[in-house]
């Protein structure tokens, strides 16, 4: 400490004598002249007095009476003594002191204006008398000071400066090492507690105190947002475990221990059906269920949708809930009542017949009526209401699903200001000029903006919805971090290509499937088949398939008969006229294309309008040498990656459309362009004669890539991204609630 006051306290001193040294002369310099400039102004008062009897004397040549006027003038005390000298230069008259050694040259300006003598000290001025008749000066009289006493105060002054520099040295140098010294012991040990996490982080108990017991709760935030990034980190670089279903379950567990997770969206999990007596449990063949039932099964949560089954209402309680899986209750599905003109609105007009052509260049105008719109605000806070009921907490951790939904997430943020909002957008997101055909657009673009976390299948559909935003609202977007920030709120914009669950469930040889399957389908044994399964939808180009189709048989007519491509189409939104109108469209095709390249021992398309099952679409891709995937515009496509799921014999060629998700992932897929038949005609000849050896490099990377890139991951990078949202949401709630108090922190 010694040490550390000489360090401070030397160098001030220095530099004061610094100071002191230079300035005392400066001082004394000034004071000199104003001393010198009084006693000149002194001589003059003393001539002006003497000069009329001086002329008087001088005219009437009485040298005696000069020489005693002057030495009465040089009676004032500090004066030392007078001369009067003549236009010549030449002493006239002196008073009796005045010294011999002093001539009149001393009345020169350029002389020396401090005489220093054997007499003393003394200082000179000349004033010019007239004591002639001429109007000109004829004499100057030659005063001189006696400049001790100024000596003598000059001295004091210096002596009074050089200790009043001392005493100012002495005190600012207290001052500092004292000030030093507060600073340096609140800095070491402030540095001390930061390094070894004690300080501000310190409970109470454990030490000293030294906060306020308001920033506990900070520190376990603070706490456990460092575990969470450590744990990320580690997520991070572990990333080649690779993510399963434990895996996602244990992160749920970690993660989101004692929270509440709630999904909303249209389509329900699981409907009841009334066949005749009984009550039928279906499943819609869906992603989403696969990836989102183990989060709420692990997290008991509720999953919210339109019970549109038609046993859904006898199953269900009061408030619409029933506990699922029928098999292994272990959630709520909590289902909305609508009437048919809210579905008629909401779900067939706005969503279906606006939304969904809008979003998907498949040609089909998108038709948007007012009407359908009032019925989809209302539709939208009737399930935002429902998720608001369900809640248990204030802040669940809210799914929102898909192009029925966009509404939602500022809704409930409306009313659920502490619940995380992450929306994934299953579909694709059209260019700007495009969306801004819906008359809509801001309302559905604010919407959207209440989520956290916007999600969508890929990087493309992040641009296009960001530079939707940019386009139509007034927003801060940070394209580095892929943000949006407005009205307060901040939403990550982000892609999060969904997927399938993986591993596959384990088959029967894949032989024995061909073959039961091929019986099944009354084709012949070894006879080449392709496979396509999609909703009957416009947007999954069945027409352009059954043109390559029609390309393949025409230009290689060898085909004919022993190929056949069997396409299962789910019927669905079958209540709209686009979707009735494309119905027809393709039982026509089909039969046309059946007629003209059909043979007696198998068609050319085997058509099945009905819904499939889970297995029996597993036993068709088995069997399959080919799947087709040829849509114009799809989201991502997961018909593409279960056929590659459910090929572990490694064979078997995928055919995929450009204008899929699933493309920019699976790039040893045969790409193609559906709007070519050509191309497509001959990307399936040559998938058709593909050799084995290639068939399984290509399969394998692709199985390599759907293994690692599954739905748990899908689920799981998601929900990571959401729990590191709300930590900092919480730290941030926390941090402002302590602002908003004043903190006492004892030193
Ligand atoms: C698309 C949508 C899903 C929807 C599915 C079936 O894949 O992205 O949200 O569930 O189609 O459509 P539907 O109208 O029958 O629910």
């Amino acid at each position: 400490m010694l040490k550390l006051s000489l360090r401070f306290v030397v160098p001030l001193l220095l530099a004061v004598a610094a100071l002191a040294y230079l300035s005392v002369p400066l001082m004394d310099r000034l004071t000199l002249r104003w001393f010198m400039s009084d006693l000149d102004q002194r001589s003059h008062a003393i001539a002006a007095t003497v000069v009329g009897p001086l002329r008087e004397a001088q005219q009437q040549a009485m040298a005696a009476r000069v020489t005693g006027l002057l030495n009465a003038a040089a009676t004032d005390e500090r004066l030392h003594s007078a001369a009067l000298c003549d236009a010549q230069g030449r002493i006239v008259a002196r008073s009796a002191m005045f010294p011999a050694t002093v001539g009149c040259a001393a009345a020169d300006p350029s002389t020396p204006r401090v005489l220093r003598l054997e007499q003393g000290v003394l200082h000179p001025t000349a004033v010019p008398l007239r004591l002639g008749d001429s109007p000109a000066p004829t004499h100057t009289m030659l005063v001189l000071h006696d400049m001790s006493f100024i000596e003598l105060r000059s001295g004091e002054t210096r002596w009074y400066a050089i200790v009043t520099f001392a005493v100012l040295a002495l005190v600012v140098a207290l001052i500092t090492v004292a000030v030093a010294h507060l600073s340096w012991r609140g800095w070491v040990r402030g540095v001390r507690a930061m390094l070894t996490g004690e300080g501000l982080l310190r409970p109470f108990a454990e030490g000293p105190a030294t906060i306020d017991k308001a920033l506990l709760p900070l520190e376990a935030e603070v706490r456990s947002l460092f575990r969470r990034l450590e744990r990320q980190r580690a997520a991070d670089t572990g990333a080649s475990e690779g993510w399963s279903a434990q895996r996602l379950r244990a992160m749920l567990q970690t993660e989101y221990a004692d929270d509440e997770i709630i999904v909303v969206s249209n389509r329900q999990p699981y409907s009841h059906e009334r066949r005749g007596d009984e009550v039928v449990v279906t499943q819609p063949a869906s992603g989403l269920v696969t990836a989102l039932e183990p989060v709420l099964r692990a997290a008991s949560g509720t999953w919210v949708a339109h019970g549109s089954g038609s046993a859904d209402q006898q199953v269900s309680d009061r408030d619409g809930c029933v506990q699922v899986p029928p098999e292994q209750p272990s959630y709520t599905l909590r289902r909305l009542w609508l009437t048919t003109e809210q579905v008629k609105g909401y779900y067939e007009g706005f969503a279906n017949e606006g939304l969904w052509p809008l979003c998907h260049i498949a040609h089909v105008r998108p038709v948007f009526r007012a009407e359908d719109w009032r019925h989809f605000v209302d539709v939208s806070q009737r399930f935002a209401d429902a998720v608001v009921k369900s809640a248990r907490r204030a802040d669940p951790l809210v799914l929102v699903q898909d192009y029925h939904m966009p509404l939602v997430p500022q809704m409930i943020r409306d009313r659920l200001p502490q619940a995380t909002v992450v929306t994934f957008w299953h579909i694709p997101w059209p260019m700007s000029e495009t969306f801004g055909i819906c008359p809509w657009r801001e309302q559905i673009l604010e919407g959207l903006l209440g989520s956290h976390i916007v999600g969508l299948q890929t990087r493309a559909h992040c641009r296009n919805f960001i530079d939707a935003v940019d386009t139509f609202l007034e927003s801060r977007i940070e394209h580095e971090d892929s943000t949006v920030h407005r009205g307060g709120q901040l939403t990550r914009v982000a892609p999060y290509p969904i997927s399938i669950a993986w591993p596959p469930a384990n088959e029967e040889p894949i032989e024995a499937t061909r073959a039961r399957i091929h019986q099944w389908l009354g084709l012949p044994p070894g006879h080449r088949m392709a496979i396509g399964i999609d909703r009957l939808d416009y947007i999954k180009g069945l027409i352009e398939r059954f043109a390559a189709v029609e390309h393949l048989l025409r230009s290689q007519p060898q085909w004919r008969g022993r190929f056949t491509l069997v396409q299962v189409a789910s019927p669905s939104r079958s209540d709209l006229p686009e979707y009735q109108a494309f119905h027809d469209r393709v039982l026509d095709e089909a039969r046309r294309i059946n007629d003209a390249y059909g043979t007696e021992r198998a068609p050319a398309i085997l058509l099945r309008v009905e819904h499939h099952g889970a297995q029996t679409v597993r036993d068709l891709y088995r069997s399959a040498d080919v799947a087709m995937v040829t849509s114009l515009h799809d989201g991502m496509n997961l018909v593409a990656k279960e056929y590659v799921a459910a090929r572990d014999d490694d064979l078997g060629v995928l055919l995929l459309s450009v204008f899929t998700g699933a493309s920019r992932e699976l790039h040893e897929a045969l790409l193609v362009n559906p709007y070519s038949a050509e191309q497509t005609g001959e990307a399936l000849a040559r998938a058709l004669a593909m050799p084995p050896a290639e068939q399984r490099e290509r399969m394998r990377t692709m199985r390599a890539w759907v293994r690692s890139h599954n739905i748990y991951r899908w689920a799981g990078s998601m929900l990571i991204d959401a729990a590191r949202v709300r930590s900092r949401e919480r730290v941030t709630a926390r941090i402002e609630q302590l602002q908003r108090r004043p903190l006492k922190v004892a030193v």
